[in-house]
């Protein structure tokens, strides 16, 4: 049994039957493509009012165009009775066209540019090699008020995988803040203290996004008593007093902090074999697992200002008007989802979730 490594509070007394909040948003989420989107899609859009697509597509999503063309394929699996609306990000190369952010800030629906560290994660051996060769297409970003969206790891060999995301705010995050103050920069999926502490201490242009993962494990969870492949993720699962640093921050109602799931499914052969590929599938009971979370955390009241207004408000969007609810009612996650006619395994697979949406299609 693995999960549920943070202390519960001593003064939780009761639990209510149901929970109600404004419909959440995902501000950091991979759909893959094709058949994929066949299970990813109906995931989200169950429950999520808008989500932040990633580019990291094979080949990436380079320019305005094929975001647009990628979020038609995306809309082709929609449900027809949701209202889901896929916001779209490019994928900041070495040699990204300024001219492709003039672009994107006349589309309403790509939203953002998301830099990848060359090499540092999936499909992002096209990512950046030197912040340098950006800094005329930040410019430009930080001019039009462009979201960037960083995967905060540097790559270097000698740099152990347990202090990149450090390393990173410290050579490329500080001096990146200091040269343009005005650029709105989100770093995402943090799981360090580091990155809390450095992003309470920036203005209101720089926020954070925390994963559901990186609040209920740490590396203890992956690693004692054998490896569990499902729960390898970039950045990597830190020790626990990053954990409780994550947990303060979500828990703080600071709304430097929101909900993104970075939920980024990989097949079962690709997951659990001799060198596995990074990341966690957890569309499937997001919602469910953040207010099981911030439930057992006895901060319920946190919930909707982490999952449904501070991401909205950072980007400029609109607050969502719908609510959903979620219900007392345990339920089992199932083994495992395909992905076409892959199998794909999910966060929490086999166990059971105290939380169920209300209405919800899928289960
Ligand atoms: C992501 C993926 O698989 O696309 N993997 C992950 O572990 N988070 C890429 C990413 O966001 O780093
Ligand atoms: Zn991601």
């Amino acid at each position: 049994k693995f999960g549920y490594t943070w202390e519960k509070r001593k003064d939780f007394m009761t639990t209510p039957e149901l929970v109600t909040i404004t419909k959440p948003d995902d501000w950091h989420l991979h759909l893959r493509d094709e058949i994929a989107l066949e299970t990813t899609v109906p995931a989200t859009s169950r429950v999520f009012g808008r989500a932040i697509v990633m580019p990291n597509l094979k080949p990436p999503v380079t320019t305005v165009k094929m975001a647009l063309d990628y979020r038609a394929r995306i809309l082709e699996y929609k449900p027809l009775n949701s209202n889901f609306n896929p916001l779209m990000t490019l994928f900041l190369t070495d040699n990204l066209d300024p001219d492709e952010a003039v672009r994107l800030s006349t589309e309403e629906s790509v939203v953002a540019i998301k830099y990848y560290p060359s090499g540092a994660t999936t499909n992002s051996d096209t990512g950046v090699t030197d912040i340098k060769n950006v800094y005329p297409v930040v410019e430009k970003m930080a001019e039009l008020g462009i979201p960037l969206l960083l995967h905060g790891e540097v790559t270097e060999d000698h740099i152990d995988i347990f202090d990149r995301e450090k390393v990173f705010i410290e050579t490329i995050l500080a001096p990146l803040i200091e040269r343009y103050p005005e650029l709105k920069v989100i770093l995402e999926h943090i799981t360090t203290k580091d990155s809390v502490e450095f992003v309470e201490s920036q203005s209101s242009n720089v926020a954070a996004t925390i994963t559901i993962h990186h609040l209920l494990y740490n590396r203890n969870d992956m690693l004692v008593g054998g490896i569990r492949p499902h729960l390898y993720c970039l950045p990597v699962l830190k020790r626990n007093i990053h954990q409780a640093s994550l947990i303060k921050a979500a828990l703080s109602g600071s709304p430097k902090f929101f909900l993104g799931t970075d939920s980024a499914p990989h097949t079962k052969p690709e997951k659990e074999t001799s060198c596995g590929c990074a990341g966690v599938f957890s569309a499937p009971a997001a919602i469910e697992l953040y207010t099981q979370f911030f439930m057992e955390q006895n901060s319920l009241s946190k919930l909707e200002g982490f999952a449904s207004f501070f991401g909205a408000d950072f980007y400029g969007q609109p607050r969502n008007q719908e609510k959903i609810t979620l219900e007392n009612i345990p339920w089992r996650m199932p083994d495992q989802y395909q992905l076409g006619d892959v199998p794909t395994v999910p966060i929490f697979a086999g166990q059971t979730i105290n939380w169920r949406l209300k209405d919800d299609i899928e289960t």
